[in-house]
Formats: C-alpha cells, sequence, structure tokens
C-alpha cells in the first residue's frame, strides 16, 4: 500500500528543498515575522502553550502560491520572539481531509495536546464535505490523527468549519463558523464531556439572530472567550458590503463583546467592530498562556484580494503573520498591544524627547531603514494633520481636524494607484509602528485601533520623515530590530 501521508510530507519538503534559494534572495523576506517556507501561509491554527513552550500552526500550501489542500505547518516558541519550525504537523492524506487538513484549534487535557481541525472534502461531483477530525499529541510535535468525531449537522451547508475548542465548567465546548441552509452566517455551538463524542446544541449567533439582520454568508473562524469579564467572539465574516470608511477590504474581521448563556445556547451581544483598520489582517486566533495573557495572532492576508498580485509570489512565497499581540478589554472595545517580549528585538535605541514637529519634514537619525519600531507621544493634541512618510510608500495621517486617522500605500497591483484606510480617532496620544521588510503595523493609543498592511517599497527607500501642518510638540523614540 501506498503511504500517501509520507509522500505528501516528501513532495512537501522537495518543494522546500527546491525553492529554498529563490525564496531567500527575496529582499521582502521578513526579518522577526512568521512566514512559509515556501508556498502559502493563510490562518493561524492550533495556538497553545502546551509544557512552557508557545506552539502555533498555520495554513501551508507548499505547492503553490495559490489556495489549495491545506497542510499544517508548525512553529514553536518559549517567548513568542524566537521561533523554530518543525517537520509538518498534518498532511491531507486521508478520506477525510483529502482536499484539506484546514483551520482548527488546540487544547490540553490529561497532559496530552489535543487538535480539532476540518476535513475538506470535494467529491467526484465537486461537492464540499466537511469533517471535523481529532488529533492526539503526547508530545507536542507528534501527531496522531484520531479520524471524524464531528459529522455536518442537518442545520448548516457544507461551509461549516474552523472548530475552536474550550473548557467551560464540566464541559468541552467547541464552536465552528457555519452558513445556514438559507446562506446566511453563523456559529454553531457544540458540547462534549470527553473531547470524542460532540453533540450539536445549534447555533447561538448569526445574521437574522438577536440584534443582527443581514450579516455575510458565511462566518470563518470563530474564537469565543472571556476577558477582563466580558465573552468576547472573534470572527471573520464574509459577505459584507463596504460602508464608508468600514468594511473596505473583501472580507473582514472582528468581533462582538456579549455574554454567553450557556443554559438558552445564545451569545448575546452589541456591535461588531472591526480589529485592524488596514489592508491585510483575517481569520485571528487567540490563546491564553501561563501568565493569564489572551494572545491573539492574525493572518497578515486576506483571501482571494488581489493575492495572484503580490510581488512575493515571483520568489514563490507568499503572505506572513501579525506579530503576537496581547489582548484587554476596556469601555467595552478590545484593545491590542504587541506583546512585552517584542522589547527583546530592540537595539540601538535613539530618543528624541523635545522634537517640534512643523511644515518642513524633518528625519531623525537612528529611525529609518527597514526593520525598525518607533514610538511617538504627544502631550498636547495637535492643530494641524501631522504625517509620517514610510519609506516613499506608505504614509500615516492624523488630523486633528477630521478627528481621522488614515494609512495610504502605493498599491501594489499597478505601482501607482494610491489606496487608502481610515478609521475615526477622537485624540492621538501615542502611536508604536513596527516596520519589518514588507509589512506595517501601527498600534494607535495603547491598543485602541490596529492598523496591518503589506508594503512593498523599494529596498533602496529607507527614509521616514515626519511633519506637521501646524507646529506640534512630540517625543520619539525608535529601534532596529533584530
Ligand atoms: C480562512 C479559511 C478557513 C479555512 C481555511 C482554509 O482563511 O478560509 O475558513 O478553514 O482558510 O485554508
Amino acid at each position: 500500500m501506498i503511504d500517501r501521508d509520507k509522500q505528501l510530507r516528501e513532495a512537501a519538503y522537495k518543494e522546500v528543498e527546491k525553492y529554498k534559494a529563490t525564496v531567500e534572495e527575496d529582499h521582502f523576506r521578513l526579518g522577526y515575522h512568521l512566514m512559509p517556507p515556501v508556498g502559502l501561509l493563510n490562518d493561524p491554527n492550533g495556538f497553545i502553550q502546551f509544557n512552557g513552550v508557545y506552539h502555533l500552526f498555520y495554513q501551508w500550501n507548499p505547492f503553490s502560491t495559490g489556495h489549495g489542500a491545506k497542510f499544517w505547518g508548525h512553529y514553536t516558541s518559549e517567548d513568542l520572539v524566537h521561533w523554530d519550525h518543525h517537520e509538518i504537523a498534518l498532511a491531507p492524506s486521508d478520506w477525510f481531509d483529502k482536499n484539506g487538513c484546514y483551520s482548527g484549534s488546540a487544547i490540553e487535557h490529561e497532559g496530552k495536546m489535543y487538535l480539532f481541525y476540518t476535513g475538506n472534502v470535494k467529491d467526484e461531483n465537486n461537492q464540499r464535505e466537511s469533517y471535523q477530525v481529532l488529533v492526539e499529541s503526547r508530545d507536542g510535535y507528534t501527531f496522531e490523527k484520531k479520524g471524524v468525531v464531528v459529522e455536518l449537522p442537518e442545520d448548516y451547508t457544507a461551509h461549516f468549519r474552523d472548530p475552536k475548542v474550550w473548557k467551560h465548567g464540566e464541559y468541552y465546548y467547541m464552536v465552528v463558523g457555519a452558513q445556514s441552509k438559507e446562506l446566511t452566517g453563523k456559529v454553531a455551538l457544540l458540547r462534549s464531556s470527553d473531547l470524542y463524542d460532540w453533540k450539536h446544541l445549534g447555533a447561538i449567533a448569526g445574521a437574522h439572530m438577536g440584534s443582527l439582520e443581514d450579516f455575510g454568508y458565511m462566518w470563518e473562524c470563530p474564537d469565543l472567550f472571556e476577558l477582563d469579564g466580558e465573552d468576547v467572539f472573534i470572527f471573520s465574516p464574509q459577505g459584507i458590503e463596504a460602508d464608508g470608511i468600514l468594511y473596505n477590504n473583501i472580507y473582514q474581521a472582528g468581533y462582538f463583546i456579549g455574554k454567553m448563556d450557556y443554559e438558552n445556547v445564545r451569545y448575546n451581544h452589541g456591535e461588531f467592530i472591526e480589529m485592524d483598520r488596514g489592508f491585510e489582517f483575517y481569520a485571528p486566533q487567540t490563546t491564553l498562556d501561563d501568565k493569564g495573557r489572551r494572545i491573539l495572532f492574525g493572518w497578515l492576508g486576506i483571501p482571494e484580494e488581489r493575492e495572484e498580485d503580490h510581488p512575493t509570489i515571483e520568489h514563490k512565497w507568499i503572505h506572513a503573520m501579525t506579530l503576537p499581540r496581547e489582548l484587554r478589554v476596556r469601555d467595552g472595545k478590545l484593545l491590542q498591544l504587541p506583546v512585552d517580549e517584542l522589547k527583546k528585538l530592540r537595539h540601538d535605541e535613539v530618543s528624541y524627547p523635545d522634537v517640534i514637529l512643523n511644515e518642513t519634514e524633518q528625519a531623525f537619525v537612528g529611525i529609518e531603514g527597514e526593520r525598525l519600531e518607533f514610538e511617538l507621544k504627544l502631550e498636547e493634541q495637535p492643530t494641524g494633520p501631522i504625517t509620517i512618510d514610510i519609506r516613499n510608500h506608505a504614509s500615516i495621517i492624523y488630523s486633528a481636524e477630521n478627528k481621522s486617522f488614515t494609512l495610504t500605500r502605493i498599491s501594489f497591483v499597478d505601482g501607482k494607484t494610491i489606496e487608502e484606510r481610515h478609521c475615526q480617532l477622537e485624540e492621538l496620544r501615542n502611536l508604536r509602528v513596527f516596520l519589518d521588510s514588507s509589512t506595517i503595523e501601527i498600534f494607535i493609543n495603547d491598543g485602541e485601533e490596529v492598523f496591518t498592511a503589506r508594503i512593498y517599497p523599494d529596498v533602496e527607500e529607507k527614509s521616514i520623515t515626519f511633519k506637521s501642518g501646524q507646529a506640534a510638540s512630540v517625543q520619539l523614540r525608535g529601534w532596529m530590530l533584530y
């Protein structure tokens, strides 16, 4: 008998070897973000701290820079900063996952790691089938598929995927992203006492439920957890129309704050809020670590959004993970901050405590280049617009007059068009900006708003300049990150 699993793994490793040099020659390869060794990376999966080690798995197509039958790639870290890449965790080698080991999550139980993922199957007529599959691991490095534990409940179409499992009281619960037979986005809740035997309890939230009307045709990658006394629900809905400055990407990722009513199988919640205002952010997933922190990774990419135009595909790779963010809830809103450990990357600090920005562009020694962090603090609100130009390619603009924050970049499709994303911002108190060779992540006002994007500036362009329409007094600090 042919060992399909072995064959697939070998083929994937061959691909890594074959294109190693091509991938590594790319000056857009990132310095401190997680990337695929070759091919396409998408969602973070199975994020867990297990025996003190952080494990982050990822959706991986090693064979092309398009989507396909996904594997689970595997990274680990002791500090969320330095990562090791491991052997493939899961390959799409079984009848129940032959078209992809799709997204899922991890949980620890009696000293073992359990993974849940969606087995994606297309039958002879290209009809989709969906199976939720259980995997066991004693050590966190070798994995044994236990098979299908959840078949498709009858209320949904086969767009039923991305199980996230947690424990509450005596039971294990699973949320699954779903589409109702009426083609509306839903989230299904299932319950188990042993992780093997699952019962579908019903949809706990969705379009046309509670206060929501139309809200998309599919909800992907659900994640439900308690934080600072609230039940936060993160998901990635598809089919939401752009509305002014909101929902400008093809698909969204955002959250509700609410209360999970386990007894009545309902999640009661407030309004949808986008998690990230930038161009590329999708399918985030969280875990709770032993310091009690709720940590999130997002995919620094978006499905179907001009993926074939990213310049990295010439070098046989595409997409990355965001930096890990610590979440908090304050005043009914999620705050997202880069985890503290990222300060380990800081080198060559420069500090400019008394800067007056004005209409003349100013550059600051030590705040320039490809891989750096800088922080800007304001004691008083500016009266004119503040503009930060990044490598002649992207800019950050805060308009106190319009109370709006903007990120622009030159489109990677034609290299000319200026694209913009915005959010409302009552005041600007501080900014932390992380630049890697081809990414930008902006954390505003201690994590109140975040903008994440791919940027593809010329390698020679290293300058970062600051100006302001009216004199503005600011403090600046910067670090090279490595
Ligand atoms: C989200 C998603 C998931 C699915 C996976 C497939 O980006 O479409 O719903 O499980 O990616 O790679």
